[in-house]
């Protein structure tokens, strides 16, 4: 640590003297006599696929990792297993604190961050990985999420003014109250894990825009400041796009950041419903 001398000069401290002996070296000799720790090998079964390897077919692949000698998050044992195993194992991560979205994946069963699944410790069971369900593969755990983005894309997910004769002139203000509208919403840091744990967008993906998509387009739709609600409404009104959900709540089960994805599309199938109604009555 760097601490600030009495005359403003910083330096370095290394051990406290204290009663003639460093702290510091009492504590290595006593670490130094301690016996070694038992180790505590982990199994990790690893889906692997390589499409540039001709005629390889996806397998799974154990790797023996030490507990002792590993972080406390899956993505730890990953970062290990590539660093000091298998290079050629490929997965996405970036901020390893829950952020980014990259190192979403398919542990034990359920969609979630690697960087925030703690290892399960228990070393009689193996942990078994695979990249997020129903979506092409790229390599190993890293999946194809162009449809994702184009669908993403699709819905416009920016503040939208009809007039925009005042656009940069200053601030676009919002109540405190049409704030806190957003909150719950705004913190979706699209990982897709809800998306791929839907059986509706297993079979429709293509068609039906998914949880995580449309909990978006339900953020941008009650956004006090966006003058597009009504079209945003409109361009879901298709058998597919919205209505494919059935509320079987899979997404909110299963989004490592605790938000409600499937509540968002009972409320867009709210604001429709009285939407339509307008528009009957208009027609
Ligand atoms: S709602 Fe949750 S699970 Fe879905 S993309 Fe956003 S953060 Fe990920
Ligand atoms: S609530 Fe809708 S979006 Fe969520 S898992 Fe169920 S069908 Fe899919
Ligand atoms: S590495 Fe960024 S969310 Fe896991």
């Amino acid at each position: 640590p760097l601490v600030e001398g009495a005359a403003g000069m910083r330096r370095k401290v290394t051990g406290i003297q204290h009663g003639g002996r460093c702290l510091h070296a009492a504590r290595c000799a006593q670490t130094a006599a301690a016996p070694a720790a038992q180790p505590r090998i982990k199994k990790f079964q690893v889906y692997r696929w390589d499409p540039d390897t001709p005629g390889d077919k996806p397998r799974m692949q154990t790797y023996d990792i030490d507990l002792n000698t590993c972080g406390p998050m899956v993505l730890d044992a990953l970062i290990k297993i590539k660093n000091e195993i298998d290079s050629t194992l490929t997965f996405r991560r970036s901020c390893r604190e829950g952020i980014c979205g990259s190192c979403a994946m398919n542990i034990n069963g359920g969609n979630t961050l690697a960087c925030l699944n703690k290892i399960d410790t228990n070393t009689s069971k193996p942990t078994k990985i695979y990249p997020l369900p129903h979506m092409y593969v790229v390599k190993d755990l890293v999946p194809d999420m162009s449809n994702f983005y184009a669908q993403y894309k699709s819905i416009e997910p920016y503040l939208k003014k009809k007039d925009e004769a005042d656009e940069g002139k200053e601030q676009y203000l919002q109540s405190v109250q049409d704030r806190q509208k957003l909150d719950g919403l705004y913190e979706c840091i699209l990982c897709a894990c809800c998306s791929t744990s839907c059986p509706s967008y297993w079979w429709n993906g293509d068609k039906y825009l998914g949880p995580a998509v449309l909990m978006q387009a339900y953020r941008w739709m009650i956004d006090s400041r966006d003058d597009f609600t009504e079209e945003r409404l409109s361009k879901l009104q298709d058998p597919f796009s919205l209505y494919r959900c059935h509320t079987i709540m899979n997404c909110t089960k299963t989004c490592p950041k605790g938000l409600n994805p499937g509540k968002a599309i009972a409320e867009i199938k709210k604001m429709m419903a009285t939407y339509k109604e307008k528009k009957a009555a208009t027609a």
